[in-house]
């Protein structure tokens, strides 16, 4: 994990600095420390240097070992705190080997300073754990990160410091479960981990293992989860501060592989599918974070884990199951498994938040349809809604926090295509629009009453191409950094 500091002074054997474009010319940007710009830069247009988002440069140094120039593209009067955030962590993504740097990139504010901590903690990351012979080849991130800021002396700049490592922890924590194989990740071990986890934090923690979600009515989560030989669970995380000014839930799907049933996926492809519980590692590690920040914001944070199998036990398409509540599905298409846990755990979350006075928000987040990518691609996120305000409140916070999320319609109409001869409803509907019949599924599962978001980050949850700005191959972490600082917007509120 790397640890993050400010300073006022380079105060480690590489600097890193910015390198912007400015009327078409290569703009050194090295914030409030000088640098022997002229030579650099006729090096860097020698070296045919651009500038531009990604793009990482090393050259050896004046009074450190390496000076390392990260694109910031063309300049601004200020750089946006995103744009800060993704050159930050492409230069340490390229600093495996060193121990620590020290980032000296242009900020007016602290906001902007926050981003620079973000980012470079962000990218100091790799994930070795299952290397054997080759491990040893393996140069380890930066332990450390250390900013150069006019500000480091004042409590903001601290505390953006210290939230730094907490979202950089936590955002770890997500990839790492993300990226770990479901021969190594099942619906137990995922619950047992965290729940170790949450005595660290201060967190509450409650599984409920198969027998207890047979004798409960779980039918979806037992549903999905009863064609394999690692039987689901329910996990529930739960951090209550004293005075606090809200309560909300978070839901996220937990299928710790999903074959696809005995609609089983093609082959191709469908290695990916260890990256479907990310939603679930996304909502728990967000409760951590928001412990950790010791926001007076409640939190619920709920996991259905199970395992999407082929056998004997499988469900069959034409099963019929009974959600948590007695809703009855027909399960036309068992490769729509992820909405059937959901469904579960949504009914629960509202139960116990309504028991605990109330829950003024409820939220999922699920790598729940392939539509989701086709609609916006892989680095842009779904948010559906039954509240309109809550949504908005939502997209602030996902942009301050430099993940993008775009909102998207629940139409009535596609409704009706959910219609089941013999059940309640059906687990599949209209094939166009897949995304929002899913999120429709789910608003049924919703009580009208309660502000809730739908939020499918199939595509944005894990980075199949290359690496780019703090983002690695892999598990990204998305969602986490935005519900954080939904929670963060609903703290500084009266
Ligand atoms: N986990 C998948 C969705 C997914 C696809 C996530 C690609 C990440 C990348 C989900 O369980 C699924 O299989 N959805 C089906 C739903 C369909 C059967 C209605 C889909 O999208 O094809
Ligand atoms: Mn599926
Ligand atoms: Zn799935």
């Amino acid at each position: 994990m790397a640890k993050v500091k400010l300073t006022s002074k380079v105060d480690s054997e590489v600097l890193v600095v910015g390198l912007a474009i400015s009327n078409k010319k290569l703009q050194i940007e090295s914030g409030s420390s000088q640098i022997d710009s002229a030579s650099l830069l006729a090096t860097l247009n020698a070296m045919g240097a651009t500038g531009k988002a990604d793009e990482v440069i090393k050259l050896p140094g004046k009074n450190t070992k390496l000076v390392v120039f990260t694109g910031l593209g063309e300049i601004k009067s200020a750089f946006d705190p995103e744009n800060l955030r993704r050159a930050a962590g492409a230069a340490a993504r390229d600093l495996n080997g060193n121990k620590s740097a020290t980032f000296s990139l242009p900020h007016k504010s602290v906001v902007e300073l926050a981003a620079i901590a973000e980012g470079a903690a962000l990218g100091a990351y790799n994930f070795t754990e299952f290397l054997g012979s080759s491990k040893q080849d393996q140069k380890e991130p930066l332990s450390q990160v250390s900013v150069i800021s006019k500000f480091a002396d004042t409590a903001q700049a601290k505390a953006a410091a210290k939230r730094a490592e907490i979202i950089a922890e936590q955002t770890y924590l997500v990839r790492d479960l993300i990226n770990t194989p479901p021969s190594h990740l099942t619906p137990d071990s995922f619950s047992q981990q965290l729940k170790k986890l949450s005595t660290k934090y201060g967190v509450k923690a409650e599984i409920l293992n198969d027998a207890a979600l047979k004798k409960g009515g779980y039918g979806g989560i037992i549903g999905v989860g009863q064609g394999s030989a690692n039987p689901p669970r329910l996990l529930h995380v739960s951090y209550s501060p004293a005075k606090a000014k809200k309560r909300y839930a978070f839901v996220g799907k937990g299928i710790t592989f999903d074959t696809g049933g005995l609609a089983l996926k093609p082959a191709n492809g469908m290695e990916a599918m260890k990256s479907d519980m990310s939603g679930a590692a996304a909502v728990i590690a967000a409760v951590f974070a928001i412990a950790q920040l010791k926001l007076p914001i409640a939190i619920d944070g709920w996991a259905p884990l199970a395992e999407n199998m082929v056998s004997d036990n499988a469900t069959r398409p034409s099963d019929v199951i009974t959600i948590y509540g007695g809703k009855t599905v027909e399960v036309l298409n068992p490769d729509a498994e992820g909405r059937l846990v959901l469904a579960d755990a949504l009914v629960k979350a509202a139960e116990v938040g309504k028991k605990a006075g109330g829950l003024d928000g409820i939220i999922d987040v699920a790598t729940l349809t392939g539509a989701q990518v086709v609609a916006l691609g892989t680095r842009t996120s779904a948010v559906m809604t039954n509240n309109d305000e809550f949504s908005n409140q939502f997209l602030k916070a996902a942009e301050i926090a430099g993940e993008s999320f775009w909102p998207m319609p629940l139409p009535v109409e596609l409704r009706a295509s959910l219609d089941s001869p013999v059940a309640d409803l059906a687990n599949i509907g209209d094939r166009m629009g897949g995304m929002l019949v899913a999120g429709i599924f789910l608003k049924e599962f919703i009580d009208p009453q309660t502000p809730w978001l739908h939020l499918d980050i199939a595509g944005p949850a894990y980075n199949e191409k290359s690496a780019h700005g703090y983002t690695p191959v892999g598990g990204t972490g998305i969602a986490l950094r935005s519900l954080v600082q939904l929670a963060e917007l609903a703290s500084s509120q009266s």
